[in-house]
């Protein structure tokens, strides 16, 4: 039993599970990437998501449905995955581009060589969709001027491709669209990939969906006394903010605890502290989802687990101008 508990946990790490945001995302990317097989038609997706819900696991997963295929003539990428890098200059991007298609030298020439150099070592790799990673990094306009450009160039370079592309970033990478007109005539269609995405009562249903898919590989029960399962989906979401990654640590928390107390059932008490163990060490009382006293709030306050940085930048900017 005890056995079978701990190879659950290590599997837990590298399973993928087909939830329905990120199983509707790669849908629509493997349609988009066929469309352009049969018709050549390029359609381009912006697929957003908070930290932790699945952006570049989505990714990586696409990649292995198409991969590179070594060739005489050389290699053939059907996927090209790149990530923005944080300072996003347009070398900075170009180059990631250029390091994944394998040149030899990817900080080398102008940035109208490389950009150049990129399009047509992805024509040679017969590349069929573009995946840029971290597009927030494009929209997080710093001091230096050069990042506010690099979505300009974006749209050239995906011009010169010609290939689908799919974006994915940050929600706030959604701004990218509010101010570049010609990226947003481009990606008319977006999804987010959330658990729940809207109404809160989608995401306590669907948290809840998303922890008893995987309790389901458990060979111990929930228990999910002394509250509903109504409540529990509000609770999960709360402490996992419908995300992936919080909702494997919380499990992987709750079954360590199972496991020292040596009981036989996963309970809330379980979670509480699996809470407090893997995702907030100052999670109890009021701030714990499983405590009884729990405040019912989300939990994005400054220090708090859920907090959204890009809030609190946009709110001290705001105070700055009225200063
Ligand atoms: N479909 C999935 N099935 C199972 N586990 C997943 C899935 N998607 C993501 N995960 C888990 O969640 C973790 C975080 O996912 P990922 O890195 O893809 O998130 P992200 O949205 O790219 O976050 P960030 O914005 O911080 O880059 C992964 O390490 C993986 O363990
Ligand atoms: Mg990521």
């Amino acid at each position: 039993m005890m056995e079978k508990l701990l190879s659950f946990i290590y599997s837990l790490d590298d399973s993928y599970l087909m939830f329905p945001a990120f199983e509707k995302a790669f849908n629509k990317m493997i349609e988009n990437l066929e469309t352009f097989r049969k018709t050549g038609v390029s359609q381009h997706l912006l697929i957003t998501g908070e930290s932790g819900s699945g952006k570049t696991t989505l990714a990586n997963l696409f990649v292995q449905n198409y991969p590179r295929i070594s060739h005489p003539d050389g290699e053939i990428v059907p996927v090209l995955y790149a990530a923005v890098p944080p300072a996003a200059t347009i070398a900075g991007t170009a180059e990631a581009i250029l390091t994944q298609l394998g040149d030899p030298a990817p900080s080398q020439g102008t940035v109208s060589v490389k950009t150049a150099r990129a399009v047509d070592l992805a024509r040679s790799c017969r590349v069929e969709m573009l995946i840029i990673d971290e597009a927030q990094h494009i929209q997080d306009r710093g001091k230096n001027q050069t990042q506010y450009f690099v979505g300009d160039w974006l749209k050239a370079f995906m011009d010169a491709l010609k290939t689908p592309v799919t974006m994915m970033g940050l929600p706030r990478a959604h701004h990218l669209l509010h101010v570049n007109e010609q990226l947003r005539r481009r990606f008319t269609r977006t999804l987010k990939l959330a658990a729940g995405s809207g109404k809160n009562e989608a995401n306590e249903a669907e948290s809840l969906e998303l922890f008893t898919s995987l309790v389901k590989s458990l060979p111990v029960k929930l228990e999910r006394d002394p509250y509903t399962w109504g409540e529990m989906g509000l609770r999960l979401h709360f402490a996992t903010g419908s995300r992936i990654a919080y909702v494997k640590l919380l499990l992987i928390g709750a079954v360590e605890n199972l496991i020292q107390m040596g009981d036989s059932a996963l309970r809330v008490t379980h979670l509480e502290h699996g809470f407090i163990t893997h995702i907030w060490s100052d999670g109890m009382k009021e701030l714990n989802p499983f405590h009884s006293a729990f405040a019912f709030r989300a939990l994005d306050h400054v220090g708090e687990p859920f907090h959204r940085q890009d809030v609190e930048i946009n709110l001290s900017s705001r105070k700055r101008k009225k200063i």
